[in-house]
């Protein structure tokens, strides 16, 4: 509407304009007709005329010429007619002659064609023609219905004017309230037959009956053109979307025609634990579930994931189903737990993906171990979880969210038995590089199981470069270095860079509580003093995670300045892990050790350095040390992302709080406004550490404001909206004909017969 009255107005203004400038233009126009018509009377009557009158002057008879000239006068424009002798005889002319016109003062009009003149009986055009008998006729036209034409003329060309701005205007509204999203739906209303074949007899006359039978073909082509048009144009616009919620569920349902979207990953969003006769409901410690499950609210769909906690048997129905969230917030969509034994989970879980990939993928310098007994495991588990996508999915090309290393094989799986899936698998952990990769003896079959992806994630451009060089060395594919796709055994996969995200805004329940409560809640339950400096780590307890590189730069602060020994405490969040795997017990042992240690080197300290909270959390108790810490350590060795630094951010709506980061990490490369660290220099990160405890309100604010920023920005809902549009996007282009690819194309070269030439 703003942009038809941005049209409309302007419009009628230029269209007053030029009819303000035209119509005089138009009045001159209609005086120089109706002078030239007069002038051809004039000569007329004169012609007509001549003899007549002569042979009256001949005869004297000066009545009989007046009642002549009267005669004449009875033509309602000629006004008045007079003779004029050549000689200084006198003139005879009609009683209406104006007494502006006199035979003696002929000569001051001029125009050999006639003269307007303004006299005291009105307007009037004045002629005067030489008789051939002698002397001059004068003939004086009436011109006040000039003025009346005029009067008319410009009335109807008002009319007009007034007319056609209405009718533009009209088109202008009609064409605005149609473009872009109008006229698709009134062409798509159109299609279904409404407003063209009303059923008679239904309801208020409202029911609508579908286009003709003949027309259906052409009528679905043209649908999906416009729906096709409708998310290309839709899809230009990211930077315009707000990133809700709501944007996943408009791209899902417009975009794609509302198809299922199956999310499949080994930790489940909910775990049941028992305890005693009771079950508790378990949020696990995983980046990766606190990004997908606000997803899954959004889109609804099935959540496939290993059903691990204790109580999840006694929480499903009989086809292994949930609905989550639990109330009051759900449901809105269904887990369907896959239960492994405990060989496969010890082969699969811990053996190949947390003893093999994850040190692989992450150069924190574990050595990873390749066992083939773990390997089978591996393939006999992804062969268990494809087989439950195509169980679990209701229509033949579900959109399946493959999620990270545990299912390298997945996507090729799926792909065999679905081929009209759309695979988007996401790797949360880096890529490294083609070298390190190739320590895996079943480095091509895992390359062979992701390249069944129709689209493959990493958080970062480097691990996208990694994947794209290791696809390149390790297995014969064609890889395209400008879109970053590869095409192996004859299918493309696009391979792009999303870096994941947190929800924002954050769910109104983890701010619930003010900052400042949050900062005296978690004093009082470390019995720490009102005023004392506090920092905050949370993780899992994982050897990537730098936990112990953090620990000794807190003990190198203060080994630099003592000043801060009792006044500053680190709290260490770290909720137990994979603790079947040696390497994770031995960690945990180290930072026990550690931590105990340095406490004990500042016996003088009142408060302890260092406190140790070796247990799982819930979000909301994590997000309460989040909002009452005054800095947060992030000092992964490496890391894909880091959703502890992002979800930090998030929790500060008081824009306060200091974060420190690893350089390692993929937030590193979003958020260069924290203090970046290499975790490895322990004097650096004891440096940050001072400088995060100095710093001034007003720095921290400038710096906490543009973090939140991006993540405002960047939220998790546009990770997975912008994969959910290039998946559109890829399956509109595999809808056009296969003429027109370049194999159509050299196919029409030889049928044509254009390669014989
Ligand atoms: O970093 C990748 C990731 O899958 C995270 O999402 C998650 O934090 C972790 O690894 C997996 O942890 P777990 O083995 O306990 O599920």
């Amino acid at each position: 509407m703003r942009l038809s009255l941005r049209f409309v107005v302007p419009l009628f203004l230029a269209l007053g304009i030029f009819a303000y400038a035209a119509l005089p233009l138009v009045d001159k126009l209609m005086l120089r007709w109706f002078s030239r018509d007069l002038e051809v009377r004039a000569n007329l009557i004169a012609t007509t005329v001549d003899d007549p009158l002569h042979n009256l002057i001949r005869t004297g008879d000066r009545g009989r010429i007046q009642e002549f000239f009267t005669r004449l006068t009875q033509d309602e424009r000629l006004f008045a007619v007079a003779f004029c002798p050549a000689d200084a005889g006198e003139p005879v002319a009609t009683p209406t002659m104006p007494a502006e016109v006199r035979c003696s003062d002929l000569g001051r009009f001029t125009q050999p064609s006639g003269d307007l003149l303004q006299t005291a009986s009105g307007p009037v055009f004045l002629s005067v023609r030489p008789l051939v008998g002698g002397g001059r006729l004068v003939l004086v036209h009436d011109m006040s219905f000039i003025a009346r034409r005029s009067r008319e003329t410009r009335n109807y060309l008002f009319l007009f004017f007034v007319g056609l701005g209405l009718t533009v205007a009209l088109i202008t509204v009609v064409i605005a309230q149609l473009s872009w999203r109008g006229w698709v739906q009134g062409l798509r209303a159109l299609l279904r037959g409404e407003g063209l074949l009303v059923v008679p007899g239904r309801a208020g006359g409202r029911g609508f009956a579908g286009p003709p039978a003949e027309l259906r073909p052409v009528v679905k082509d043209l649908r999906a053109l416009i729906a096709d048009l409708e998310a290309d144009h839709r899809s230009r616009d990211e930077e315009q979307l707000a990133w809700a919620p709501a944007t996943l569920r408009n791209i899902l349902h417009r975009e794609l025609r509302g198809q299922e979207v199956m999310v499949v990953s080994n930790r489940e969003p909910y775990i049941h634990m028992k305890r005693g006769a009771e079950i508790d409901v378990w949020r696990p410690a995983s980046g990766l579930v606190s990004a997908l499950e606000p997803i899954m609210r959004a889109c609804s769909g099935t959540w496939i994931a290993h059903g691990s906690g204790t109580g999840d048997r006694e929480t499903v129905d009989h086809h292994d189903r949930v609905a989550l969230p639990p109330p009051p917030d759900g449901p809105a969509y269904r887990l369907r737990r896959v239960w492994l034994s405990a060989e496969e989970e010890a082969g699969y879980y811990y053996g190949f993906a947390n003893e093999g990939l994850w040190p692989l993928c992450h150069i924190a310098h574990v050595r990873p171990v390749f066992r083939t007994r773990d390997w089978h495991e591996y393939v006999s588990v992804n062969r268990k979880f494809a087989k439950t996508v195509v169980d679990e999915a209701k229509s033949p090309d579900p959109i399946v969210l493959v999620q990270d290393y545990h299912f390298a094989l997945l996507p090729r799986m799926i792909n065999q038995t679905l081929p009209a899936a759309t695979i988007i698998s996401f790797w949360h952990i880096p890529w490294p590089n083609p070298e390190a990769f190739a320590i895996c003896p079943w480095r091509e079959e895992l390359l062979d199981g992701l390249l069944g992806s129709t689209i493959l994630g990493f958080h970062t451009q480097f691990h996208v470069n990694n994947f794209v060089d290791t696809v390149d060395r390790l297995v014969e594919a064609r890889v395209d270095r400008e879109i970053f796709a590869v095409t192996y055994r004859g299918k493309p996969t696009t391979v792009r860079r999303y870096p994941i995200s947190v929800e924002w805004p954050p769910q109104a329940e983890l701010l619930g509580q003010p900052v400042e409560q949050c900062r005296t809640v978690i004093r009082r339950r470390h019995d720490l003093p009102p005023e004392q400096a506090v920092g905050v780590g949370v993780e899992r307890m994982d050897y990537t995670k730098g936990i112990e590189e953090r620990l000794r730069a807190v003990e190198r602060l203060f080994e630099l300045e003592p000043q801060w020994i009792g006044k500053f405490t680190f709290i260490q969040i770290a909720a137990p892990t994979r603790i079947h795997i040696e390497e994770y017990r031995n960690y945990e042992a180290r930072i026990r050790d550690l931590a105990m240690r340095i406490n004990q080197r500042f016996p003088e300290a009142a408060q302890p350095p260092i406190i140790l909270k070796i247990e799982h959390h819930q979000p909301d108790e994590i997000f309460e040390y989040y909002r009452g810490a005054d800095l947060c350590m992030v000092t992964s060795l490496h890391d894909g992302m880091n959703l502890v630094a992002k979800e930090f951010v998030s929790a500060r709506d008081d824009e306060r709080g200091v974060l420190i980061l690893s350089l390692f990490t993929g937030a590193a490369r979003e958020l260069p406004e924290a203090l970046i660290v290499n975790p490895y220099d322990i004097d650096q990160c004891a440096a940050a550490l001072r400088l995060a405890l100095t710093m001034s309100g007003g720095e921290q604010r400038t710096r906490m404001r543009l973090m939140r920023g991006l993540i405002q920005d960047f939220n998790v809902f546009r990770w997975a909206g912008r994969m959910l549009m290039d998946a559109a996007t890829l399956r509109r282009r595999e809808r056009l004909p296969d003429a027109f690819t370049p194999r159509g194309i050299e196919r029409q070269k030889r049928v044509a017969g254009f390669d014989q030439a």
